[in-house]
């Protein structure tokens, strides 16, 4: 008997594709219960990218400046997507925001990573803010995609220290680690319907205690 088909995932990044290498090596798994369709990267240079080729995923590189608006490379972008049959999309580190209507269309389906206990610190430089703020608690959230940034149902989050030593760096990298625990393990809990969306709101659905429990992480350093 063949083995039900697992929602294929398309992960989006810029830069660095640190995340997108920890859901590629979770994916390895026989039992990870999505298959990686393909990266995408909007900058064809992005270190992520050539990472994920020499895994032999399916990539693209397509520059967004190479479009005239936001409009026509999302247009391109969800050609891609429907081509490739994809089920769900995984942001990491993707520095491009996204019209309402590509949103709305992949409400529920698309989610994010982000290094801040959400909804502290939305955007950038949240290291240097949450240092500068004197929070003795940082971390990451896992977050479904909505029009405003950043705002999406919160799906899991994981906390680290804040220590009297660190900078803005040894922040990041303690957060990072965390965020690398937290990413695949909460796209496995979309990606078998264990988490969905109600409105701007998470369901959880026949998610046993353990499931709620992981959404909610202390990463010791
Ligand atoms: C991560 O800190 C992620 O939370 C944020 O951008 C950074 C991307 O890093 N959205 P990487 O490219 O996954 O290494």
């Amino acid at each position: 008997m063949t083995a039900p088909a697992k929602p294929r995932i398309a992960i989006l990044i810029s830069g660095r594709g640190s995340n997108m290498q920890a859901l590629v090596e979770a994916a390895r798994a026989p039992d990870y219960p999505v298959e990686i369709a393909l990266v995408i990267a909007n900058r064809p240079d992005a270190p992520g990218l050539a990472w994920a080729k020499a895994q032999g995923l399916s990539v693209l590189g397509f520059d967004h400046k190479h479009y005239e608006s936001r409009e026509h490379f999302e247009g391109q972008l969800q050609n891609v997507l429907e081509l490739s049959r994809v089920d769900i999309v995984a942001l990491a580190g993707f520095m491009r925001l996204m019209t309402a209507s590509f949103v709305a269309r992949w409400y529920g389906r698309m989610i994010n990573i982000h290094p801040s206990l959400l909804p502290v610190f939305k955007g950038l430089k949240t290291h240097e803010r949450a240092l500068e703020a004197g929070v003795r608690i940082a971390g990451c959230t896992v977050h479904f995609v909505s029009a405003e940034m950043d705002a999406g149902p919160i799906i899991g989050q994981a906390a680290v220290p804040v220590l009297a030593s660190d900078t803005a760096a040894t922040l990041a990298a303690r957060v990072l680690a965390a965020e690398h625990v937290l990413y695949p393990q909460m796209l496995a809990l979309v990606a078998t319907g264990k988490v969905r969306v109600d409105g701007d709101k998470i369901q959880w659905q026949d998610a046993g205690i353990t499931e709620i429990n992981q959404s909610t992480m202390l990463v010791s350093p």
